[in-house]
């Protein structure tokens, strides 16, 4: 596979198992490929369509519950992902998990809200739109692979992937929650921000669930397209060669 275009890029070639020239090139490519490698299947990192947040629907005991259903998610930030961890990859790569960290400072994300529920004294029964704010988010992936050969090469198919997700604060804003008051539309926003803990708690679940989706589909046609013995260098290749030349 002749990807020459990230050979200018100066992206380093990793021997396998060196989990610190990995780190350094998974960095390097999230840092020059915002808009993702299209030719090896990477999407764009700077926005993103799929659905962080789809559905959440608390339980109707207690003074506040929610039924909530979010359409048009779109989510920023990914490209400025930090992986602060890398095992695995090792020459035989089946023998240890891949463990992927990812550190991501803020992902913006927004969407249009369809929300049924009671906060407190509040009811709300609307539709608007919403952005929220989630802080200093760390995902974790870890992976599991087999072999397949084509062409005397070997290509990694994944048989089971494992997300897991951590972040500091998460901040909403919705917009129109009471359209003919604006009053109770802050309040309202107040409340939900003060309790973002037991929402977040309601939401992870479906988040993973999402974030397992996502990857494994993104991952998969990774390594579809580039064998895994492309992706490293061989014995007797230079060590700092370019990636996939
Ligand atoms: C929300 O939860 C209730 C009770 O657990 C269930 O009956 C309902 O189908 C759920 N709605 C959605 C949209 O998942
Ligand atoms: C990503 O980082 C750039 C540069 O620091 C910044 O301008 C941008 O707002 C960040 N994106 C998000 C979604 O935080
Ligand atoms: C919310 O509004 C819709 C449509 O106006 C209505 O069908 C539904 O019963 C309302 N729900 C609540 C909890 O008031």
């Amino acid at each position: 596979m002749a990807l020459i275009f990230i050979a200018a890029k100066n992206i380093e070639k990793c021997h396998f198992g060196d989990t610190i020239c990995l780190i350094r090139t998974m960095n390097s490519i999230i840092r020059h490929y915002p808009k993702g490698i299209s030719e090896i299947g990477l999407p764009p990192l700077d926005v993103t369509h799929f659905n962080l947040v789809s559905v959440l629907n608390t339980t109707t005991k207690g003074p506040i519950w929610l039924n909530f259903h979010l359409r048009d998610n779109i989510n920023k930030g990914f490209n400025n992902a930090t992986i602060i961890h890398v095992d695995g990859f090792d020459q035989d790569p089946t023998k240890k998990q891949i463990e992927i960290k990812a550190r991501i400072p803020r992902i913006l994300h927004e969407a249009n809200y369809d929300m049924e529920g009671k906060f407190l004294l509040f009811k709300a029964n609307s539709t608007g739109k919403l952005t929220s704010d989630f802080q200093n988010f760390e995902l974790t992936l870890i992976v599991k692979v087999f072999v397949e050969y084509r062409q005397d090469k070997r290509f990694l198919k994944i048989y089971s992937l494992v997300p897991n997700v951590k972040i500091d604060r998460w901040i909403i804003w919705m917009d129109d929650l009471y359209k003919e008051n604006s009053d109770l539309t802050i309040a309202l926003n107040r409340a939900f921000n003060d309790h973002w803990v037991e929402f977040w708690n309601d939401l992870e679940p479906g988040l993973l669930t999402e974030f397992k989706i996502s990857f494994t589909g993104l991952l998969t046609t990774i390594f579809d397209r580039v064998s895994y013995d492309d992706m490293f260098l061989s014995q007797t290749e230079i060590y700092g060669s370019s990636l996939f030349e």
